[in-house]
């Protein structure tokens, strides 16, 4: 719950971790059961912490996609039903515009603003020019940064998610003992491309001596990994940068979001490229990168303010790009 001033007054997140860890990664099935289990509750949960009667809303905002559809669905039939009930507007959110305004409501960033755009189902760069405004600069050719972290942590046995123990047992690795591929450096543009890191760490992992990986051995990876990553986001964001300033002169700061915003090694990364560049950066905290109901609110508010609701009858949507119009990435297909 978020109030037009930016007040988070409620920011209730039931992880659903546990539940899918047996499986190595979300099952859709379980992931709609569980939404159906819990999003009463949490609701109420929410409703008190604010202190707030649903008659005191002035809109109600859920996210509509894209995403596994069951748990969409639930959400989606929730934000309704309490519309519904207090004749209050319905107003559904894309998830990635979620993301993607989340430093305005930390950080009141204006626009224009580029945007990196880091999550477990999508890599891209954007010009950001208003609500519901974006252009795509360039996106990943294959898996996502988030992905390709939770892939690494399953090849190591690091278990799910991947990105918080990557980025733990990185602390005390070495990120030079085994070199590692930097995909697309050698390309212009801004697309990504994260598989054929992915694969050279199992190549790498089957090098090693048969039986239990050792411990230093996991944390070289992982350091190995993220260093990787950081190059390669250094390398296609400086590119960005680049042409974000042809095209918005009156714009300078470069906003991270989404999960693997989170990461705290890639935020000093991404810090040290915007000085040397003379960018301002803006990253949300912690809590506010990986998935919550506050950037949900928030994004529904400043649709709320240009006046844009939805219908009732709006149908949840698997697949909501940012920018529709974007043409396919660079070198899709092709190997980096
Ligand atoms: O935005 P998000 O919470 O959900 C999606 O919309 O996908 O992002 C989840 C992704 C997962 O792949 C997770 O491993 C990654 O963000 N992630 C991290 C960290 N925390 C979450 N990746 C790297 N380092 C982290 N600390
Ligand atoms: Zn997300």
């Amino acid at each position: 719950m978020v109030s037009d001033d930016r007040a988070i007054l409620a920011n209730r997140v039931l992880s659903q971790i546990e539940e899918h860890r047996p499986y190595g990664g979300v099952v859709p099935e379980v992931a709609a059961r569980s939404h159906l289990d819990h999003l009463d509750g949490i609701i109420k949960g929410a409703m008190d912490d604010a202190g707030l009667a649903f008659g005191q809303l002035d809109a109600v905002a859920a996210t509509g996609g894209p995403g596994l559809i069951g748990g969409v669905m639930v959400g989606v039939m929730a934000a309704k039903a309490i519309s519904l009930a207090t004749e209050r507007p319905f107003i559904a959110v894309n998830h990635l515009e979620a993301h993607a305004l989340s430093a305005r409501l930390s950080d009141d960033i204006a626009f224009p603003y580029l945007l990196l755009l880091v999550s477990g189902g999508h890599c891209q760069l954007l010009c950001v020019e208003g609500v519901g405004a974006y252009r795509r600069l360039g996106t990943t050719i294959d898996d996502a940064l988030g992905e390709a972290f939770d892939k690494t942590a399953k090849m190591l046995g690091l278990g799910y998610p991947g990105g918080p123990a990557v980025e733990q047992a990185a602390l005390l690795g070495d990120p030079e003992r085994f070199a590692l591929p930097r995909p697309m450096l050698q390309r212009p543009g801004c697309d990504f491309s994260f598989s054929g890191l992915k694969t050279s760490i199992r190549q790498t992992v089957e090098k090693l001596p048969p039986g239990d990986l050792l411990d230093q051995d996991v944390a070289d990876l992982c350091a190995g990994f993220q260093a990787a990553a950081g190059d390669v986001l250094a390398n296609r964001c400086r590119h960005a940068i680049a042409t974000f300033r042809e095209r918005r002169p009156d714009g300078n700061t470069l906003v991270v979001a989404g999960g693997v915003a989170a990461n705290s090694y890639l935020r000093n990364r991404l810090h040290a490229l915007t000085e040397a560049e003379g960018m301002d950066l803006a990253i949300p905290p912690q809590h506010l990168c990986t998935d919550n109901g506050a950037m949900v609110a928030w994004a529904g508010i400043e649709r709320f303010r240009l006046g844009r609701s939805d219908g009732l009858d709006f149908a949840p949507r698997p697949r909501w790009p940012l920018d529709p119009d974007a043409p396919p990435a660079a070198f899709a297909g092709v190997k980096a």
